[in-house]
């Protein structure tokens, strides 16, 4: 008898166009392209896989994904495997990583709005979280500095540099510079998740964090989740090797062994087939046109009753509506319409971005996309 347990992450209810997941789509899973590195793998008679893994990760993967990385004109040129470290994901190395640079009671500093399940994980680590602003060029490292001038003393800071979860903006150059400053001037870790970094559209977005740090400030978070596929649950640490060193001697590491040991062999395989590569270009295709698609129907469906910038690349449509715009309360009545979205506090406990949602045009296809900002122009013009 089947229990009717559930199988995914997604809860989307019957019939509801739900934009709000930040999901890549099932149909363009390579399914195949695993399927052939998984016999790869098998064929090659190595059982190494399924012993505990090295510490720092399974070294020929570590290999590969540095010569991956190296060739991707959105990353570095001379990524070396020392600096890598492998996780089981941005989300777990993200949890590792506030466990081995902050302890219970310690302030740290997020981008007001942020991904939004980061604080509660910061939470649950019983750090204090503080909230600096972003404007369209992403954090506002000037508005960092007034507060550390004032006396703030945050051991880490987590910014999304990159096409952010929710905003799409991304940190200019110039502050990059000014944030690895600030960090060396008053001795504080910059957690970097750049999961969407390989993610983009016409024009390759700014550097890396990890090219603007000379020292051990920078801890950047990489994942196969936007780029793979996410139930591999892997993904890496870029950093230096002194930080690569201190992971790799956590006790979590050393009780289990390198984190998703096994999956990260499979990408070996992948890689060295070619079809992450390949991959990235097809999903970077794929989200473009849905993007634009997206685009066309907020114009013809909202005019200018909503105001957003046309993101560059990563997942997400962040919108503005009209002062007095109540998200929250708006999201019953898109519900009730058949569409779906997450609202603006959701990505920050500070309660200021009523006036915003987000849509993602990953998980849903172009036609459903369509439709479901019909309906959420049509749910809207009825509140
Ligand atoms: C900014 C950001 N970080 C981390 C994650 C989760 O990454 P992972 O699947 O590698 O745990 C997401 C997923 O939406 C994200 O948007």
């Amino acid at each position: 008898m089947t229990k009717n347990l559930p199988t995914l992450l997604v809860d989307i209810k019957p019939g509801v166009i739900d934009l709000g997941w930040g999901h890549p789509s099932s149909r363009l899973h390579p399914f195949n392209e695993v399927s052939e590195a998984s016999s790869r793998m098998f064929s090659k008679g190595d059982n190494s896989a399924l012993q505990y893994g090295a510490t720092q990760g399974y070294g020929p993967f570590l290999e590969s994904l540095a010569s991956f990385l190296s060739d991707q004109e959105a990353y570095l040129p001379d990524v070396d495997a020392h600096n890598l470290f492998l996780t089981a994901g941005a989300s777990q190395a993200l949890d590792l990583a506030a466990t081995m640079y902050a302890d219970s009671g310690d302030t740290v500093v997020v981008e007001e709005p942020t991904y939004f399940v980061i604080e509660k994980i910061f939470r649950e680590h019983s750090l204090n979280i503080v909230g600096v602003p972003t404007d369209e060029d992403g954090l506002d490292t000037d508005a960092l500095q007034e507060v550390l001038e004032k006396g703030l003393r945050p051991k880490f800071l987590y910014t999304i540099p990159t096409f952010q979860n929710p905003t799409a903006s991304s940190l200019t150059e110039q502050r990059r510079v000014h944030l690895v400053a600030l960090a060396n001037k008053y001795n504080f870790q910059i957690f970097a998740d750049e999961v969407y970094q390989l993610i983009y559209f016409d024009q390759r977005p700014p550097r890396p964090m990890m090219y603007f740090d000379s020292g051990n400030r920078v801890i950047s978070f990489g994942s196969f989740s936007k780029i793979l596929a996410p139930g591999l649950r892997t993904g890496w640490i870029h950093s230096s090797r002194k930080v690569v060193g201190k992971l790799s001697a956590a006790a979590l590491t050393f009780s289990g062994g390198g984190f998703n040991h096994y999956a990260s062999a499979l990408i070996k395989e992948v890689i060295d087939l070619g079809h992450l590569e390949s991959n990235v270009k097809k999903l970077k295709t794929e989200y473009l046109s849905r993007a634009l698609e997206m685009d066309k129907s907020l114009k013809e469906h909202f005019g200018t009753s909503v105001s957003y910038s046309f993101p560059k690349g990563g997942y997400y449509f962040w919108l503005k509506f009209p002062a007095g715009f109540d998200s929250d309360s708006f999201l019953q009545s898109a519900e009730e319409n058949g569409v779906s979205f997450r609202p603006g506090n959701a990505f920050s406990e500070s309660g200021k971005f009523s006036r915003y949602l987000r849509l993602t045009y990953t998980l849903f296809e172009s036609d459903e996309i369509r439709e479901g900002v019909k309906r959420l122009a049509e749910a809207y013009k009825n509140t």
